[in-house]
């Protein structure tokens, strides 16, 4: 007999980066591989979960059995996580960019000989995890991740109260640990109920692992 404890259960997953167009040909975007929320998507999937994975551009191949939407902005990442709500888990691992250019520019910005670099005006992106978080059809278990490279639990938590989350996963992204595009991962599980340091893992054992976690919080 199969073990398909989110038998029943929607989930939402974000991964991978947001690209903030400059121009037709340049954009802004955090470093992701989406490796990891690309991995929670299929772990998900595999309890039985239906599952809608919302990506940003990644070079990882859609994984089985799961409802992708490809997306490029942040703000087409918001929309597409709104419209597939309710749910009843989100999990948002994407790297979305923090800020976009305020008007990008309809045709590729040329070098102007003697008149420097241009200025570009940024604006603040949408924050979709606190959006969906504080939202009237908030989903039952809210998942947030945390990329820290210092006072990882403490952030964490802060993170926790300000995005109306239940759990955040944190990891530390210094450099020395080499996890961005890696295929590790060493994260630390806060809720309200406390917090739980895991191994080093696989980012497919941490994702197995969360998938767990998730289908026991849910009861
Ligand atoms: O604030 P920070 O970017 O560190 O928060 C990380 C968490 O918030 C991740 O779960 C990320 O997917 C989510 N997030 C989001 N929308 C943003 C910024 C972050 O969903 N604009």
């Amino acid at each position: 007999p199969q073990h398909r404890p989110l038998a029943g259960r929607t989930a939402i997953v974000t991964s991978g980066p947001t690209h903030e167009p400059i121009d037709p040909v340049r954009y802004i975007a955090n470093r992701s591989s989406g490796k990891q929320g690309h991995a929670i998507a299929a772990a998900l999937a595999r309890l039985g979960a239906e599952v809608t994975l919302v990506s940003g551009p990644v070079a990882l191949r859609d994984p089985d059995c799961v409802h992708v939407v490809h997306v490029e902005r942040a703000e087409e990442m918001r929309d597409a996580v709104l419209a597939h709500l309710p749910a009843d888990i989100a999990v948002m691992v994407a790297a979305v960019a923090d800020w976009r250019v305020a008007s990008s520019a309809e045709q590729k910005i040329k070098k102007q000989p003697g008149e420097g670099p241009p200025v570009l005006q940024l604006t603040e992106n949408p924050d979709i995890l606190a959006t969906v978080g504080h939202h009237a059809n908030r989903p039952r278990l809210v998942v947030g991740f945390a990329a820290e490279t210092q006072n990882v639990s403490a952030n964490g938590r802060a993170k926790l109260e300000r995005k109306g989350a239940d759990l955040i996963v944190a990891n530390d992204v210094s450099p020395e640990t080499g996890i961005m595009g890696g295929e590790k991962n060493s994260v630390r599980l806060i809720s309200r109920q406390g917090e739980e340091n895991w191994p080093e893992l696989s980012k497919a054992e941490v994702a197995e692992r969360l998938a767990e976690k998730i289908a026991a919080m849910l009861g």
